[in-house]
């Protein structure tokens, strides 16, 4: 099964799988920040991208998958808000411009692919942009609270420190959080929680 096709198929539920509040992480990082041109790669359903929104940021979120994106653009509506959203993989698509903030929550990627998409989210970070990450961490693969079932699409926070070397990193942290995103986000959870910026 390819990639979209999975996801189009756990989004295909009227519910928003991933819930329709955005991560609290990315909400609390967000918001010490100016706002401006802020990217969600793996944005899904729209929950963070719509907060994002209503909070004055300028939004451009991408997802592989069709189904998210339309569920995303009816919370967008609902909402009232306007949101630039492309669908298409994240390592294929350019951008005309760089954002002062990008937010990856819980986009998972094969081992192969981290340091071309580590590289990749560097260059679209504009000179003294934020990078915002949250990601489950390796342990998280013995419980049942969400994230990836192939060890191959988890990283350690020693891997993140050398995929994101060209950033500097403000805060790593491995912490376990209780997580209520959803059907598919629920429990307790270990999860890594990043910020860097870029000089
Ligand atoms: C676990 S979900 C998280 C969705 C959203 N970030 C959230 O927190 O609600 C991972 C998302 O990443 C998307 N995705 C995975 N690989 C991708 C890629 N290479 N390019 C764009 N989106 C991708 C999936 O379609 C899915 O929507």
């Amino acid at each position: 099964m390819s990639k979209s096709t999975k996801w189009n198929k756990r989004y295909s539920s009227p519910e928003y799988v991933y819930g329709t509040e955005p991560n609290k992480f990315l909400k609390q990082e967000l918001s010490k920040l100016a706002t401006g041109r802020l990217l969600l790669p793996g944005e899904g359903e729209g929950r963070n991208a719509v907060w994002a929104a209503i909070n004055k940021w300028e939004v451009t979120a991408v997802d592989i998958s069709q189904m998210g994106k339309e569920k995303a653009m009816k919370l967008f509506a609902a909402h009232d808000v306007n949101i630039n959203y492309r669908v298409g993989n994240i390592l294929d698509l350019n951008f005309d411009k760089q954002f002062d903030a990008i937010g990856l929550i819980y986009l998972h990627l094969p081992k192969e692919l981290k340091q071309t998409f580590a590289i990749k989210i560097a260059q679209l970070l504009a000179p003294k942009g934020t990078l915002i990450m949250e990601t489950f961490h390796p342990e998280q693969i013995l419980r049942n609270s969400g994230g990836p079932k192939n060890p191959d699409y988890f990283v350690t926070p020693n891997e993140l420190k050398t995929y994101f070397s060209m950033l500097n990193i403000v805060s790593i942290e491995t912490q376990e959080v209780y997580l209520n995103e959803g059907a598919h986000h629920k429990g307790k959870a270990m999860v890594i929680r990043m910020v860097a910026t870029k000089e």
